[in-house]
């Protein structure tokens, strides 16, 4: 197959209206993903010359989301927007293309911008047999175990393609068929906009069905192709909440088996939430009911234990999260521990072997090499060297109502527990503060300071009992 010409053709223009939602159906999103980004990232392993969107229905966000999809994964890539201002039908849709591949030969991949769990295998598979029987369209066909709503597809007596029936069109006896149109062609562009032109809206919903240029073809003496998937899952096309749920579900059950078979032990494959982007590296684990989703990466031989929630986390080999515990946009170096009950967020970064333990929130701060931070702390914009140890209940006392002010935390510093850092504020290396102080003022380097001491205030009465 020569790559140079092959065009993708991604419909999205429809509203999406059984997903009773204020946001196109395209852009909801699966995995971390949005629909349409899926159906890009597929198009894209195919190595298409160019990927074209139809786009209508809130027009405006889906081409930006679009745009932004195919120049984050290949910017080498053409990408264009057409718009369908009125959604007259799949067929209407591919027309709007016209223009922009006047001159344009080769073949036309139809894509769906709701069918998101398509493969680039399964493509290969449809533009093999078009090419290799050297079909005008070659349509591509699952059978559905519920094939209500789909396109069925009637055969002829000897089995070839006969042409396809949109369920709200279909007799009794069409809707028993289960094998159903995907929604997904090849087509030659040559015979195709010929073919289009012939369509009639005649039909239930009044629309032009892009379907029926395949009969159209055909009757025209054009040899039209089927090739029937077997996995019915990679076909689903999402319509209603329900149907986004169930594809998310596999998409999940999907990805969990790839990280599985990459050196991944994941304990509960069915409780394992990850999202589409995410890496994991050998001999790390997933324990049950934890969740990694954006652009999360995990080294080798890490351990995520329950009830944890990583999200555009880094995390170098050998860390240990514990449960319960929330990474957020971090960054842990190999040998961090985390948790139980750890909290991380706007650019928290734990160098080598740093510890953050039970109940610890850590905001836009870095703790050196082997620093400690293990009860009930709150660090935010502090700069913490190597082997610190921050006692039980510190607080970087970092907002005076209207700033943020920076705490540092020199190389060694023992912050005793209860201690507040009143920022702007340096504790400088080696230094001390006692159990309960106020530190208002830069501390010198390898100085204990103490403050606030309880004193005697009078003696109480004998409670009763
Ligand atoms: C379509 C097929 C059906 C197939 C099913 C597979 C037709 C007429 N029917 O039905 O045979 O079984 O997909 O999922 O094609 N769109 C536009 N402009 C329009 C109408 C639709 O761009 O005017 C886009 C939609 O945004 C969507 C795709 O085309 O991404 C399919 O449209 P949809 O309305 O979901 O078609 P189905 O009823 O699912
Ligand atoms: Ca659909």
């Amino acid at each position: 197959m020569n790559a140079m010409n092959l065009t993708v053709l991604i419909l999205a223009a429809g509203q999406g209206t059984r997903m009773k939602s204020r946001r196109a159906k395209v852009l909801h999103e699966l995995a971390g993903r949005p629909l349409i980004g899926h159906v890009c990232r597929t198009a894209l392993s195919l190595s298409p010359s160019r990927v074209i969107a139809v786009v209508g229905h809130q027009g405006e966000s889906v081409a930006e989301v679009f745009l932004n999809e195919m120049k984050h994964m290949a910017p080498d890539v053409p990408a264009a927007t057409v718009f369908q201002h009125e959604q007259r039908g799949t067929g209407h849709a591919v027309r709007m293309a016209e223009a922009l591949l006047a001159g344009t030969d080769g073949t036309l991949l139809v894509l769906s911008g709701d069918v998101p769990l398509l493969t680039g295998e399964t493509l290969k598979t449809l533009l093999d047999a078009h090419h290799s029987d050297k079909y005008a369209a070659t349509v591509l066909t699952t059978e559905m175990p519920d094939p209500t709503g789909y396109g069925r597809v009637v055969r002829e007596v000897i089995g070839d393609f006969g042409h396809i029936v949109e369920h709200r069109d279909a007799s009794p006896a069409e809707r028993e068929i289960r094998e159903i149109n995907a929604g997904i062609y090849a087509f030659e562009i040559a015979t195709l906009f010929p073919a289009l032109e012939k369509i009639t809206p005649a039909n239930a919903q009044g629309e032009y069905y892009l379907p029926d240029a395949l009969k159209i073809l055909k009757h025209d003496g054009h040899p039209v192709g089927v090739v029937c998937h077997h996995a019915h899952e990679e076909i689903l096309g999402i319509n209603s909440r329900a149907e986004l749920a169930a594809a998310a579900a596999y998409f999940r059950h999907r990805k969990v088996s790839e990280l599985m078979r990459d050196g991944v032990t994941v304990i509960d494959p069915a409780t394992t939430y990850v999202d589409a982007d995410v890496t994991i590296g050998m001999d790390s684990v997933l324990y049950p009911n934890v969740t990694l989703d954006g652009a999360t990466v995990v080294g080798e031989n890490c351990r995520i234990h329950s009830g944890s929630r990583l999200s555009n986390a880094t995390l170098a080999d050998n860390v240990t999260v514990k449960e319960h515990s929330l990474v957020f946009d971090s960054r842990l170096d190999t040998g961090a521990t985390v948790g139980p009950f750890a909290h991380l967020r706007m650019n928290a970064h734990l160098r080598a072997g740093a510890v953050v333990g039970n109940f610890v929130e850590v905001k836009k701060s870095t703790l050196g090499e082997k620093s400690k931070a293990m009860h009930l702390s709150y660090l935010g914009d502090a700069t913490l060297g190597d082997r610190v140890n921050i006692g039980a209940g510190t607080i970087t006392c970092n907002y005076d109502g209207k700033n943020k002010h920076a705490t540092v935390i020199e190389d060694g510093a023992k912050i005793g527990s209860d201690t507040m850092l009143v920022a702007p504020v340096t504790i400088g290396a080696g230094a001390m503060t006692g159990a309960g102080s106020v530190v208002t003022k830069d501390v010198p380097e390898h100085t204990l300071v103490a403050g606030v001491p309880a004193t005697v205030k009078k003696k109480l009465d004998t409670p009763t009992q």
